[in-house]
């Protein structure tokens, strides 16, 4: 990793967005203006996973990476009757739309061994891995492939295992992340430390590159990156209102509803902790949703399919991070343009306050 980071001309990553927001487009366009872009697997088949790097392919020859999601095991008998349980309240919802609760499935590990599989056939420059350290063989097989090995963590103790693990580098994920929180632990409760934060924490346990992310959307938090010692930083809602990102018209909408004020970390629809912008649905469902990944998101889905269809924003997850409200529309490489340090900033301690990331 440390080879393609370093060829990166502007210091900015596209964070892979599942769900929609990431498209080919997305990824090309911001290869094209000098950062890294990230096709994101998550949710996907792997003939759709195959789909969209061949669209990327016949858009750009710049380098880009795959995500993947990290499958855990779950325990059914130990979870079944709480998810009974949540399924009972979210069906009245779920009927006022005119939707069915998804089906469950206990076994789904996302198609993980499949996109592998498919990775290794087809070699991407970099693959990134998301809720967890993959197995060690897989991280083998991508190296002995070329391809270099990207980790997120959201700690030390997670830096740590996924440094010993083999990764090249690490992307450390700070609490003012949109979108699911990257604990290894899908039950775990999610500390509150900034990027800034961990950092610190992380740079003391690993001397790998570090790729920093949650909240960032200016060029001076880009540029106080960098000075802190970050490789890169990781950006994912400064790009959702782009030209090139998939959002869907309803969670455009949402994003840019200004009487919606406060962005969240919620279980309710996923069963992981995932931060977005408070809605009616948040505010109905946050206090029940059982830590059950990815059955609650199971469930869920046609309900947030079929709001997204009506242009309901209420009931679709509008993952976001913190710094929202800054996220504009236009094109994809004026983000990265915009963002990519032009000066360096006197050199600083880096911040080991609490919760809140460098405005
Ligand atoms: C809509 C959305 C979807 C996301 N999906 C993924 C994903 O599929 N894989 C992943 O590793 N991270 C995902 N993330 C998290 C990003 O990798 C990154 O941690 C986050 O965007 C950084 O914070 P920011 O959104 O404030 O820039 C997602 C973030 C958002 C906003």
């Amino acid at each position: 990793m440390t080879s393609l980071l370093q060829s990166l001309e502007r210091r900015v990553v596209a964070a892979p967005m599942a769900g929609g927001p990431t498209t080919p487009e997305l990824v090309a366009a911001v290869g094209a203006a000098g950062g890294l872009g990230f096709l994101a697997g998550g949710y996907l088949t792997a003939d759709a996973l195959a789909d969209r790097i061949a669209d990327t392919r016949d858009l750009t020859a710049v380098p880009f990476g795959v995500n993947l999601f990290v499958p855990a095991d779950l325990d059914r008998d130990r979870d079944r009757a709480a998810v009974q349980e949540y399924a009972d309240r979210l069906r009245f919802g779920a009927r006022r739309l005119g939707a069915k609760l998804g089906s469950i499935d206990w076994h789904d590990r996302d198609h993980f061994e499949d996109k592998v599989t498919l990775l290794l056939d087809d070699p991407v420059a970099v693959v990134s891995f998301t809720f967890g350290i993959p197995p060690k063989h897989v991280i083998e097989a991508l190296h002995a492939c070329g391809t270099e090995i990207v980790i997120t963590v959201t700690d030390p103790d997670e830096a740590l295992a996924a440094a010993r693990a083999g990764a090249d580098a690490l992307c450390i994920q700070g609490a003012a992340a949109g979108g699911h929180r990257s604990t290894h632990d899908a039950a775990a409760i999610p500390n509150e430390d900034s990027w800034t934060e961990l950092l610190r924490r992380c740079r003391s346990v690993s001397a790998l590159p570090l790729i920093v992310g949650g909240g960032i959307m200016t060029r001076a938090q880009v540029e106080f990156a960098v000075q802190s010692g970050a490789a890169a930083v990781q950006c994912g809602t400064a790009f959702l209102l782009t030209d090139e990102a998939g959002t869907s018209a309803a969670a455009r909408a949402g994003l840019s509803d200004r009487t919606l004020t406060q962005s969240v970390v919620t279980r309710a629809f996923s069963g992981r902790p995932a931060r977005g912008v408070r809605n009616e649905f948040i505010e109905q469902f946050d206090d029940f949703a059982p830590p059950v990944y990815p059955v609650v998101d199971q469930l869920t889905k046609p309900v947030r399919a079929a709001a997204a269809a009506d242009g309901n924003y209420q009931w679709v997850s509008l993952w976001a991070g913190t710094g929202w409200e800054a996220a504009r529309p236009g094109p994809a490489a004026a983000v990265v343009e915009a963002l990519h340090p032009t000066r360096l900033v006197r050199p600083q301690a880096v911040s080991s306050g609490g919760g809140a990331d460098l405005d």
